[in-house]
């Protein structure tokens, strides 16, 4: 007889139901993770074995090689019979930023989720550049309680390590047992799960992301290699801009598969979304729902069909104001750029690349937008585009199929060629080819 916890559930979670032998106890805090999770609890016939190699009843994964990509088709299926709609969830229930498998929701920026329990955890995760982005990535990171170590990596002499003492020190008030090291190179860093790469520059007033791309990429294939080699079997974030360029080169140039490089900008994109959504119909963001895709910058794609304020859509609640509200979300960038004068966003940035990682240890099947690289969805094949994803501990799990109207697709396909074209562009040499 065994005892199943919420943590069984979330190691199930990936694959969508929980076997449980006759006699196990499953407790009722995982019964309530399960519904929220959408995963279904069934008992294994008499006669069948336990799952070997299975930590408890937790059934196998199927097997797939290193790298490939299962494509579902949620819509096809009928397991997404409607857009994205804000999960309901039970007030003091354990993970209230959480979206269910079958019931896509919006991406959740601000998920509030207290440390997983038993495996939840992993050994290290690097970010790289201790500047403003990878600060509040590292913070709350530290802050989730899921990783051993956190590592700050930086260029500048004593930046990490004067980050990471400082960032120690908050332990103090906030209570995590995660421990902060600070060091000036990828190899000293050590083998990492996660790598989020935030090194380079910033923009500034009156520069656009592509201006960035010579002195970027120059940075990001670096590093991409050296990650490639330390951690073969890890994953890397990519948030430095050009986002959509800068994850296509880290995935060339560390030689990881495809599934093990993503690009974080939708999740941020939707969230200012949401945010900006809340102020304009004056009620909270975790009402709003919405998922931005496409490139980060001027063709981000925002689906009108899949944003929604409570039961509303989104487009019939704000009226005219929905455009401008997209609009301003798509320029909060450059609007945040100008009114600091130096540098450029840095708060939900940050926040977004350690929600993507958090995604993934937890294996939580949150419904998020990243820019990954499809191979047939929505039309597009072989070049990195802000889609909707579900991930898993080890990166990419599915592109996820939504329902977009036929005007939205042919944008996020012009969103794609554009990237392509950009990508084309950019020297061979820095593409290591
Ligand atoms: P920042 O200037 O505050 O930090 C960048 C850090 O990278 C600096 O401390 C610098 O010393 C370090 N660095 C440079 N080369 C390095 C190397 N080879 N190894 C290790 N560290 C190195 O800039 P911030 O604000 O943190 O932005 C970082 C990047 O993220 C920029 O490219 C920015 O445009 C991008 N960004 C992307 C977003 C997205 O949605 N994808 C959102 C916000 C920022
Ligand atoms: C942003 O969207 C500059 O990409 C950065 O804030």
């Amino acid at each position: 007889m065994s005892i199943l916890g919420a943590d069984a559930v979330d190691a199930a979670a990936p694959f969508g139901r929980l076997v449980v032998n006759a006699g196990d106890r499953v407790t009722p805090l995982a019964r309530d993770r399960a519904a929220e999770l959408g995963v279904e609890i069934v008992e294994a016939a008499p006669s069948s074995p336990r799952v070997p190699g299975a930590p408890s009843a937790v059934p196998a994964a199927p097997s797939a090689p290193r790298g490939s990509l299962p494509r579902v088709d949620l819509s096809a299926r009928g397991a997404l019979p409607s857009p994205p709609v804000p999960a309901l969830f039970r007030r003091g229930a354990p993970y209230p930023g959480l979206r269910g498998r079958s019931t896509p929701a919006a991406p959740s920026a601000g998920s509030r989720t207290p440390p997983a329990a038993g495996g939840g955890r992993v050994a290290r995760v690097t970010v790289v550049g201790a500047g403003n982005v990878g600060t509040h990535a590292a913070m709350r990171l530290a802050e989730t309680d899921l990783v051993n170590e956190v590592v700050l990596v930086d260029v500048v002499e004593g930046l990490a390590r004067g980050v990471a003492l400082d960032l120690t020190h908050a332990a103090g008030l906030l209570g995590f047992a995660s421990r902060i090291r600070g060091e000036s190179s990828i190899a000293a860093a050590g083998r990492s799960d996660y790598t989020i790469i935030t090194a380079g520059r910033p923009r500034q007033p009156g520069m656009s992301r592509t201006d960035l791309t010579a002195t970027n990429a120059e940075i990001v294939g670096t590093l991409a290699e050296a990650v490639g080699r330390i951690s073969p079997d890890g994953v890397i974030v990519v948030v430095t801009n050009p986002l959509d360029e800068m994850t296509e080169l880290a995935w060339r140039r560390s030689g990881l598969p495809e599934t093990h490089v993503i690009g974080m900008a939708g999740l941020l994109d939707s969230a200012r979304f949401q945010a900006l959504a809340a102020l304009a119909s004056d009620g909270r963001a975790d009402a709003v729902s919405g998922i931005a895709l496409g490139s980060h910058g001027d063709e981000m794609v925002f689906p009108s069909s899949q944003a929604r304020i409570g039961s509303d859509t989104a487009s019939a609640r704000l009226g005219d104001r929905f455009a401008a509200t997209v609009d301003r979300a798509r320029n909060s960038g450059a609007e945040v750029v100008g009114l600091l004068g130096k540098g450029s966003a840095f708060i939900t940035p940050g926040l977004a690349a350690a929600r993507m990682v958090e995604s993934m240890i937890r294996g939580d099947g949150a419904l998020l937008s990243a820019t990954v690289r499809p191979h047939g969805e929505y039309g597009i094949d072989g070049v990195y585009v802000g889609l909707p994803v579900r991930l898993a501990r080890a990166g990419l799990a599915e592109i996820v199929t939504l329902p977009l109207e036929a005007a939205e697709t042919v944008a996020l396909r012009e969103a794609a060629a554009k990237i392509r074209v950009r990508v084309s562009e950019l020297p061979a040499a820095v593409m290591g080819g």
